[in-house]
Parts: C-alpha cells; sequence; structure tokens
C-alpha cells in the first residue's frame, strides 16, 4: 500500500497535479488578485466546529448515529433570501426529526448550504443556434443566460459566493442558536403548504410522541435534553473550484494541522476523484471530514486508493464514501465497494445518495428523477449493508424547501406532464418539500418493520 507523504503538502500542492472541471479564465491577474482577497478574508467555519463534526460522523461510523446531509444541487445567488433559507432549513429539520422517531438514533444534519456554488459539467461547452459558448458551472464562476458576456468566467463572483456563504451561515447559525433546531418547538418549522392530508396527519403523530417522549425523559430525569445534542447543524458543499477551496484553506498552529474553513465537510464529486488527480490531492492535506460520490465506474483498486490516501491513519469520523449507483446498478455495484473496503481494514461511514444514479430525461426533455427509483435505490441500500454485516450511516438527498415540480411521484403522484408548473433548477432535479418528508418517514417506517422483523427471529 502506498504511504502518502503529507510532510510536503500545503495548501497548493494540488497544482502540481491535473485539475479537472476548472474553468478558464480570461484575466489570471484579475483571478489572482480575487483569490488573494479571499485568502485574507475571515473564515466562514472554525477548527472546533469541524472537529466537533467528524466525532459525530465516527459515531455514526461506529452505528450509533445517522447522517442526513441535503440540499440543492446547486445554491443560487438569487435564492440567497431569508425565506427561501429558513424553508431548506426547516424541510431538513422535519426530516430529522422524522428520521430521530424512526430511527432511534442521533441525526447529525448536514446541508449542502453555504457555499454549494460551483458544478461540474459532463461538457466544457453549450451550443445553441449554432452559437457555441462555455458551460455554466455555477454561480461561483459564470452566469446561466446564455451570452458570451454572462458564460465568462468572472473571478469577482468568487468574492461573491464567499459572502452569500458566510450570508447564509450567519442567518442558519442565528435561526439555530434562537432555538429554531430545538426538538421542543416544532412548530417552529411548519411550512403552511403541506397540503397532503395523509402526509400531514403522519407528520404530526410524529411531532406528537417526540413531544411526549421529551417530556417523559425531562419528567424522569428531571432534567432537560441537552440542548447542544438538539441543535447543531453543518454545512457542507462540493470541493470542487480548488482557488476557492484554496483561498479559504488555513493552517491552524494550535491544532498543528491545516483546515478547509470555507466549510465542515467538503466532498470530492465523480467527476473529480482520480487518484492521481488535483481534489484527492487537496484534500488529503485537510483535517475536515471529507466525503467521496461512488459510482459504478469506480472498481476495487481505485476505491481501495482512495480510501488508504484519503485517511492513511484511519482516523474514525474522517471518510464519508457517498454511493450513488441508481437502482438498477446498485445491487451489482454495492456489495463489490463494500468488500473491496473491508480488505482495506479501514472503517468508513457509508451514506447512500439516490438522486445522481437515477436522473432521466423525461417525455418533455426535463432532466428528472423519479420518487420509485429514489426509494427503491435506498431500500436495496439498506438491506444490502445489513445482509453484509455493513451499516448504512446516512442519506444524501437533494431537496428544496420550495413547492417545486422538478421530480415524478410521491404521494402526489407527480406526473411527468406536471414537470412544466414548477421547473426551477436549472442543474439537477430536487424533491419539493412534501417528497422529502415522505421519503424520510419511508426511511423511518421500513427501519421500523426492519427492527421488528428482528425482534421477531431472534425472540426464544
Ligand atoms: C452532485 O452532488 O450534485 C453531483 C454532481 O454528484 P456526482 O458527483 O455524484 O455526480
Ligand atoms: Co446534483
Amino acid at each position: 500500500m502506498r504511504s502518502p507523504d503529507t510532510t510536503s503538502w500545503h495548501s497548493a500542492t494540488w497544482q502540481t497535479k491535473v485539475a479537472q472541471q476548472q474553468p478558464t479564465y480570461a484575466d489570471p491577474k484579475a483571478l489572482e488578485g480575487a483569490v488573494a482577497h479571499l485568502s485574507r478574508l475571515p473564515p466562514i467555519v472554525v477548527s472546533w466546529e469541524i472537529d466537533a463534526l467528524r466525532e459525530r460522523l465516527a459515531a455514526a461510523q461506529r452505528g450509533q448515529a445517522f447522517l442526513l446531509q441535503g440540499g440543492d444541487c446547486a445554491e443560487t445567488f438569487a435564492d440567497c433570501e431569508s425565506d427561501t433559507i429558513a424553508k431548506k432549513l426547516k424541510i431538513l429539520l422535519q426530516m430529522s426529526l422524522v428520521l430521530l422517531h424512526g430511527l432511534k438514533k442521533p441525526i447529525i444534519r448536514v446541508g449542502r448550504m453555504a457555499g454549494q456554488y460551483a458544478k461540474p459539467r459532463s461538457v466544457d461547452t453549450e451550443t445553441r443556434n449554432g452559437v457555441t459558448l462555455p458551460s455554466y458551472r455555477g454561480d461561483l464562476v459564470n452566469r446561466p443566460e446564455f451570452t458570451a458576456e454572462a458564460r465568462a468566467a468572472d473571478p469577482e463572483l468568487l468574492l461573491r459566493g464567499y459572502e452569500r456563504a458566510a450570508l447564509t451561515l450567519n442567518f442558519v447559525r442565528a435561526l439555530v442558536d434562537g432555538g429554531f433546531a430545538d426538538l421542543h418547538h416544532p412548530e417552529y418549522w411548519d411550512l403552511g403548504f403541506m397540503k397532503h392530508a395523509q402526509l400531514k396527519d403522519a407528520y404530526q403523530h410524529i411531532v406528537n410522541s417526540i413531544g411526549d417522549a421529551l417530556d417523559f425523559f425531562e419528567g424522569i430525569s428531571g432534567r432537560g435534553v441537552a440542548e447542544g445534542t438538539l441543535a447543531d447543524f453543518y454545512a457542507s458543499h462540493e470541493g470542487l473550484h480548488l482557488l476557492y477551496e484554496q483561498a479559504q484553506t488555513r493552517f491552524i498552529p494550535r491544532q498543528n494541522r491545516w483546515y478547509n474553513l470555507s466549510t465542515h465537510m467538503p466532498w470530492i464529486g465523480m467527476r473529480t476523484a482520480q487518484l492521481d488527480g488535483a481534489h484527492v490531492e487537496y484534500m488529503r492535506g485537510i483535517s475536515n471530514p471529507i466525503g467521496v460520490k461512488v459510482g459504478t465506474a469506480m472498481d476495487s483498486t481505485w476505491l481501495q486508493g482512495l480510501v488508504t490516501t484519503l485517511n492513511p491513519q484511519n482516523q474514525p469520523g474522517r471518510l464519508t464514501l457517498i454511493h450513488r449507483f441508481g437502482a438498477k446498478d446498485i445491487e451489482a455495484s454495492l456489495p463489490r465497494a463494500i468488500e473491496a473496503v473491508r480488505q482495506t481494514g479501514q472503517a468508513v461511514l457509508w451514506i447512500c445518495d439516490p438522486m445522481h444514479g437515477n436522473t432521466e430525461t423525461a417525455a418533455g426533455g426535463l432532466k428528472t428523477r423519479r420518487f420509485e427509483n429514489i426509494l427503491k435505490e435506498l431500500d436495496l441500500a439498506f438491506r444490502i449493508h445489513a445482509d453484509m454485516g455493513s451499516y448504512l450511516g446516512g442519506v444524501h438527498i437533494e431537496l428544496t424547501g420550495e413547492d417545486v415540480t422538478e421530480c415524478t411521484g410521491g404521494a402526489r403522484g407527480l406526473t411527468d406532464a406536471d414537470l412544466q408548473r414548477a421547473y426551477r433548477s436549472s442543474v439537477d432535479p430536487r424533491l419539493n418539500h412534501e417528497q422529502a418528508l415522505e421519503l424520510a418517514m419511508l426511511i423511518a417506517e421500513r427501519s421500523q418493520t426492519r427492527r421488528a422483523d428482528k425482534r421477531a427471529s431472534t425472540a426464544p
């Protein structure tokens, strides 16, 4: 096994490697100026929060907690508004409540928020009516309108992105600190437009039962359930734009380690996980817990290489593998991946992204995902991990607190024809509020059934 050299690592060593998915800037001086400016600005998160998250993820890795990671495919600058942010936080909190109730484990809440502004693209350019322009790569890089000016990569957007990430997290922190995330007050999270009667009743039932459980516990123990364990919320984004990540990467002398202080938990996307590539080089040197997307194209040797390069010390909570095989491929791919990681002797946290392997084009040409496929992949993921004596310790979901129509299916039975009504994503289709809550309920329900089955089968 390769023994990784961390002694010569610093936040820019990735520049000696091939970096996929980086924009081309016309003015290198302007880019240098923006990155230098970004390097002087204060961090968005701090090292002790990052360490705290890593410890919580270590608990999930041991089977003692469950990670809920979710948010938009891409945040946009226009959506940096109080209402949109609060709604996204609310749906994540509602889902975490439902999961807590069903899984009977602490839920670690991590938003794809406050920095999810850069997107990998399958092609570098887009052609319309004979005109070819650079692809839209997220608001951190350029703008979606199809004009040469909008599609030119603009270094100033790095600063605008940093500012909006800070504004977003500032608001989330204020809400969380003010008791917004407290399980004692789920009434704060009412989204108003949840109209599906059965879903609403089922959710209310869970809220009441958690309220009763808290009253019961606090009644017999004579003390409140500690706020700290109830109220934390962390941020994550794809660590794609390496100059942005580098600029916020700092050496903390007290810890004697490097941290990416732009987010708590960056992850490496599928398209940038090359073992000898710049993203792996960058991520191996930071102390944050990190995620890696795992798809069907990743063979066992590649996966093993990632595990040993990114976590040579086998540090608990350091590495989360986010598998995203798709409902049709998970049965062939997941057992092989679990076995490959097992052979390294390293412990990882496995979570399932049931979104990215299930993207398809609907009849009208819009990108969509079917709720039934998302649920099917999750069901299979839970089953395969359990059958192999492994643990599925979380989910990674693309969702929004808004009432959009981007994924089909769910309790309301959205069809391809409904997609036109409120399709707002400029990238991947997200579950809307009702679909996201329903998914959490189904995960919770099925986990309760599995527990009951297990009890029945082990009863004397
Ligand atoms: C994403 O999470 O939006 C994404 C691009 O995923 P992946 O890297 O798994 O394709
Ligand atoms: Co996406």
